[in-house]
């Protein structure tokens, strides 16, 4: 992740869920990042800032008159570090002095004074999100190329539900990192990779699929996505957290993901099929749920799906994968031959910490002339990078 060195200045808001803004600090600090985080004087009420300093392990802003912190010197050299500044959870409150320029804390400062892109996850009481006021506010700020994220509905502070709640801090996670990532070597490409096992139905209960978790595709849009690429994920079944910023579309079986592919390469830079598409499907699905007792023995009749890597062609890179359970390089050299692959992605299943449901991956990546670089074992997003560097450097010489 192109992340090391980046600083986020994480704005903390009075608002009850404060506390949540230490997971997200835990989260950027461990991905590398340098975290300063500046807290209002009611977010003291809430959260402390003790918890963010260990988290951090960086000095927390509290306040604009304390003559030993490192930022005193100049109020506004938080602003001039940042990469991004991130107000999350943010008040009413904050929102009418931003969008009002009003510069009376560090925080205000901050954003008054930066040039970094900021981005807003308000968390409310529902009727003061939905006030006019606070719209006008919201418009003006977005008007001014602020980034708002949330908020969600659910339940709030007052036990009711409603519109306010600070959205989930995968999606403020992932519209986080997009955002640091704009001008990254994929910007202004488009990128198609499919993830996940298909599904194939027997009759309307039963179906026929496979064991993919979906993660490795969903670790190369995520990864996409940070480099800058506008990402279309078209994705199987999966339980993996949809991720933010990039455009889902969920199908089921192989003729439906190829529609979806065929459809969201018409202008696409590259397609990376990491989906396990079913081989075969029955070739008449029951409309009724087929049952046991009125049979002896089941013979399903099985018909091949479409090849949907074979039929996605175009002026685009295409990659895919061969996940295999024996002579792993020999069928991938032949199946990038066979297909007419930019690169192939060879993993054997059958290794331990390497294929499916696994959060890391053991793969070797072949290129249109068979030529093979084995990668050691690695997370399933480190991967990702990898094969993206081979995609971008594929993607200058065009
Ligand atoms: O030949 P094999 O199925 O092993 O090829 C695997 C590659 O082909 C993967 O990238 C997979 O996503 C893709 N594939 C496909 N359509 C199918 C089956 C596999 O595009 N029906």
């Amino acid at each position: 992740m192109a992340t090391k060195g980046k600083t986020i200045v994480l704005g903390i808001t009075g608002s009850i869920s404060a506390y949540k803004a230490a997971d997200l600090a835990a989260r950027f600090t461990k991905d590398g990042f340098r975290v300063d985080a500046v807290f209002t004087e009611s977010a003291m009420k809430f959260a402390s800032p003790m918890t963010l300093r260990n988290l951090t392990g960086r000095p927390v802003v509290t306040t604009m008159w304390e003559l030993s912190t490192e930022f005193s010197v100049e109020h506004v050299a938080l602003s001039e570090a940042a990469d991004v500044v991130l107000v999350a959870p943010a008040s009413a409150n904050i929102i009418a002095r931003l969008a009002n320029g009003i510069a009376d804390d560090m925080l205000t400062c901050t954003v008054l004074a930066t040039k970094a892109p900021v981005i807003i996850a308000p968390a409310m009481n529902d009727n003061m999100w939905a006030n006019q006021v606070t719209q006008d506010n919201v418009a003006k700020l977005k008007k001014r190329g602020f980034i708002f994220v949330g908020p969600a509905y659910g339940r709030l502070a007052s036990g009711k539900m409603g519109l306010g709640r600070l959205t989930e801090l995968d999606e403020i996670y992932g519209v986080t990192l997009q955002v640091l990532g704009k001008k990254g070597d994929l910007a202004g490409k488009n990128i198609v990779v499919t993830a996940g096992g298909t599904q194939e139905p027997v009759d309307p209960v039963r179906c026929l699929t496979n064991r993919s978790s979906g993660k490795m595709g969903y670790a190369i849009a995520e990864a996409a996505r940070n480099r800058g690429a506008a990402v279309t994920l078209v994705s199987g079944p999966t339980s993996v957290t949809k991720p933010a910023g990039v455009k889902v579309v969920d199908v089921k079986t192989a003729e439906e993901m190829l529609k979806a592919v065929l459809d969201a390469t018409k202008k696409a830079d590259a397609l990376i099929m990491a989906a396990a598409v079913a081989d075969f499907r029955p070739a008449r699905a029951s409309g009724s749920k087929i049952k046991r007792r009125e049979l002896g023995d089941l013979t399903l009749k099985l018909e091949k799906t479409p090849d949907i890597l074979e039929q996605a062609r175009g002026n685009f890179i295409r990659v895919g994968f061969a996940a295999e359970s024996d002579n792993v390089i020999a069928n991938a050299v032949d199946k990038v031959k066979r297909k007419g692959l930019d690169l192939i992605v060879a993993n054997n299943i059958t290794e331990k910490g390497s294929g499916f449901g696994t959060d890391t991956n053991r793969v070797t990546i072949i290129d249109s002339k068979g030529k093979a670089e084995e990668l050691p074992i690695m997370s399933k997003y480190e991967v990702a990078d990898k094969l993206l560097d081979r995609i971008s450097s594929l993607l200058k010489k065009k």
